[in-house]
């Protein structure tokens, strides 16, 4: 059957994420093999309103399937949200023929693609986002590699907390999004997590727990805090949750603790094999729908299953927290106290 579309575009927007570039080489890579031509955007939508792109071909995606970061480069885009912006990218599409658009980011470049979708441009998102917080799919590319990084950096930290008997705050990534903290607090035996989808309380979820803790034999502890774990606007603005926490840890129990900012160092690094193959199947998926035709999709993870759903419904799933891994955390925890 004749493809839909003769020549698509790719993109990546928004923070990147390991293995953005192996969604990329896929989407090449499938496109060449239906025949359909693939344009490269640079830095995101911008690239798109600025006429910044190139002819690829199966030779300028080659040896990136390991690499971190994204070739393509990335950026959020201002202008993109200004009707004027939008209409800059519909022109570029017409001249170029690009008749459809995989766009590789979170909700942000899926809001993108619906701009440009109402402008008859064919679209369709891949998830690729460390924070995990896309609600339609239970997996983002980037989550478990960024995942790992931070898991590998608070052992580290472990060591020398154990040996001075100190308390580590760990501020990591995921915005509004507690995804990446509860995983990580889950994989490192940390004494206490605190994520934005929940409101805490400082006694009970972080005194108290230090205080079990040490009662039962402890003398190091180690506390991980989403950076957006205040679910406070100014605190997005101008982060530094994990300062505030030790504050007050140093403030209630007169430790002294010592704060470590994981941040983009969580962005970077070779993807592991789950990033790779979850990328390489949703880089072939996004081609297949658009060579079927299809627009307005975004591609998702569900149940180990690669699938996609309109873009529209998959923008109004709101995001939730893992609820299982949810329960292990406070049964792990929770246990420390009894
Ligand atoms: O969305 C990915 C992410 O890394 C978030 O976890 C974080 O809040 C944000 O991007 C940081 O953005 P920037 O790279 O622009 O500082």
């Amino acid at each position: 059957m004749a493809s839909a579309v003769k020549r698509i575009g790719v993109l990546t927007s928004g923070g990147d994420s390991p293995g953005m570039n192996a969604a990329v080489r896929a989407v090449v890579r499938t496109a060449i093999y239906h025949g359909v031509d693939v344009i490269g955007i640079r830095r995101g939508w911008n690239g798109l309103i600025n006429g910044d792109v190139f002819r690829m071909d199966a030779n300028s995606v080659a040896h990136i399937l390991n690499r971190g970061g994204t070739i393509l480069y990335t950026a959020r885009s201002e202008e993109f949200r200004s009707e004027q912006g939008q209409q800059k990218a519909v022109a570029t599409c017409k001249l170029l023929g690009i008749e459809g658009i995989v766009a590789i980011g979170g909700d942000g470049t899926f809001r993108g693609c619906l701009a440009l979708a109402k402008h008859g441009i064919s679209v369709v998102g891949i998830p690729g986002t460390i924070d995990n917080d896309i609600g339609c799919s239970h997996y983002c590319i980037g989550y478990d590699t960024a995942a790992n990084t931070a898991i590998e950096a608070i052992d580290r930290l472990r060591d020398t907390m154990q040996s001075h008997e100190r308390c580590s705050v760990v501020e990591v990534m995921g915005h509004r999004a507690g995804n990446l903290a509860l995983y990580v607090g889950i994989a490192t035996g940390a004494t206490a997590v605190l994520v934005p989808e929940h409101p805490w309380d400082f006694q009970t979820d972080v005194a108290e727990r230090i205080r079990s803790a040490r009662l039962a034999g402890r003398t190091h502890f180690m506390i991980i805090v989403a950076e957006g774990a205040f679910n406070d606007d100014e605190i997005m603005k101008n982060p530094g949750s994990a300062n505030k926490v030790a504050s007050m840890i140093k403030e209630e129990l007169g430790i002294d603790p010592r704060v470590t900012v994981l941040g983009h160092i969580q962005r970077g690094g070779s993807p592991n094999a789950r990033d790779r193959v979850t990328a390489t199947r949703m880089g072939y998926w996004a081609v297949e729908c658009l060579v079927n035709g299809m627009t307005n999709r975004v591609v998702c993870h569900q149940g180990g299953t690669i699938c996609d759903m309109d873009m529209d419904e998959a923008l109004a799933m709101p995001h939730t927290l893992n609820a299982s891994e949810e329960r292990v955390l406070e049964a792990v925890i929770g246990a420390e106290q009894s």
